[in-house]
């Protein structure tokens, strides 16, 4: 390999380190978390655990739960608990809780309290997550 070659190569390294560093950063700073409508859940993505109390989840309401993959559950009527993944289908952001359904504080996208967006960006609804009731818990599985 001559000297051009090597120079070439190393620039294109260079870049592109550049830009895999840049996307962590946007992809970390996107990924903010509410701690107003959220509750601590160190446990949402393991099945079969209790993801929260069913006490947390009032009947029309819904709640973020903390973790490394935030989950969103919701009561819209009385024993009948739904769930979704609470990140944002856009880029990635956590959604908060916001009266009758999810807001993404990143750039504006609102889903329904069945997870389907009601205003964009976001074009995909939230994921569904399958939960159960177990005793006093919401379990995912
Ligand atoms: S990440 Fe949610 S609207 Fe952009």
């Amino acid at each position: 390999m001559d000297r051009r070659s090597l120079l070439r190569y190393g620039a294109s390294a260079a870049v592109l380190a550049f830009v895999g560093l840049n996307a962590a950063w946007v992809a970390t700073r996107f990924r903010r978390q509410l701690p107003q409508t959220t509750a601590a859940g160190g446990n949402a993505g393991a099945a079969g655990k209790a993801l929260v109390a069913t006490s947390k989840v009032p009947v029309g309401t819904g709640i973020v739960i903390d973790g490394a993959s935030p989950i969103a559950v919701v009561q819209p009527k009385a024993g009948d608990f739904v769930a979704f993944s609470a990140v944002c289908t856009h880029a990635g952001c956590t959604v908060a809780w916001a009266g009758s359904g999810f807001s993404c504080p990143c750039h504006g996208s609102t889903y329904d309290a069945a997870g389907k967006v009601t205003h964009g960006p976001a074009a995909r609804p939230l994921s569904a997550v399958p939960v159960r009731v177990e005793g006093d818990n919401v379990v995912r599985g």
